[in-house]
């Protein structure tokens, strides 16, 4: 069976109405175009699907790295006046690898782009983390506010490990900090929500209901600067806990090859 009507049978099986609304949505024929692309010119074939999201169809590619193809109806194109797959390549670039980047996009049209990233393992639901996964939890969340950003969305079915460290893979729904201050007053209610998730699956008592209420507090740039501080003295105490163990800091930048 070709990939498209693979695909779309496992979109009808899995009850992914969402999804399957966006792939086969006002331009039906576009979805399928990738399809056909991904099977002449990356190899893919029915047996590489192995992520259906809310609004992206992940196949692996090779044995390190993944296709992903995604709907432009996605938050971080909600407001922009242009929809373009290489705006998000540039804004996560400064990110990474804290935010996995994009290593390629490799088709960009109406109502879908599609990019290759880096393999990594998803976070298991609902596994303990470990002192060094919430470091890098918290670390994700810094890197975010010192770029101006926010991913609510980071939930551990969007982190993987990827070279020792958890990552961001799925970033769809980022949105400018400060725009995301003005637009709702509820702001910061899935990334409430995550890093709660988070205390929860840690098997120490952590405190993160202070960091919580000092992010909602943000309204500008200074804010967001004591805040980062904050995540700072949390992620040192986590550091130098004897339960702490082997906690690995992230080398220098170079670790992104
Ligand atoms: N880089 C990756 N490595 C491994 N699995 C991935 C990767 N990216 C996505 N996936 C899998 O595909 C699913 C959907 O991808 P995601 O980026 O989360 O898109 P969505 O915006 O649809 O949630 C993820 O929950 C995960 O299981
Ligand atoms: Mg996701």
């Amino acid at each position: 069976m070709p990939v498209y009507e693979h695909t779309m049978k496992q979109l009808v099986d899995g009850d992914k109405n969402n999804l399957q609304q966006k792939m086969s949505g006002s331009n039906k024929y576009e979805f399928k175009k990738i399809c056909e692309k991904l099977e002449s010119q990356y190899h893919i074939k029915p047996a590489h699907l192995m992520g259906l999201g809310t609004s992206c169809i992940v196949y692996q590619y090779g044995s390190e790295q993944v296709i992903k193809v995604c709907a432009k109806k996605i938050k971080y194109f909600h407001d922009r006046k242009q929809r373009l797959a290489s705006d998000l390549q540039k804004t996560v670039e400064p990110m990474a690898p804290y935010l996995l980047p994009i290593v390629k996009i490799i088709y960009d049209g109406d109502e879908f782009f599609a990019y290759i990233q880096d393999r990594c393992n998803p976070l298991p639901k609902r596994k303990n983390i470990t002192t060094q996964n919430l470091c890098d939890i918290l670390h994700i969340i810094q890197v975010m506010f010192a770029n101006d950003v926010i991913v609510g969305q980071m939930k551990p079915k969007n982190v993987g490990l990827w070279k020792g460290h958890l990552v961001l893979f799925d970033y769809h729904s980022m949105h400018q900090l400060y725009d995301r201050i003005k637009d709702t007053n509820d702001w910061c209610h899935s990334l409430e929500e995550s890093l709660l998730t988070y205390e929860r699956l840690y098997p120490h008592k952590v405190g993160l209901q202070s960091l919580i209420d000092h992010i909602s507090t943000i309204k500008n740039p200074h804010d967001t600067v004591e805040v980062i501080k904050h995540i700072e003295k949390i992620r040192e105490g986590l550091r130098n806990e004897p339960r702490g163990g082997n906690y690995v800091p992230w080398r220098s930048p170079k670790h992104r090859q």
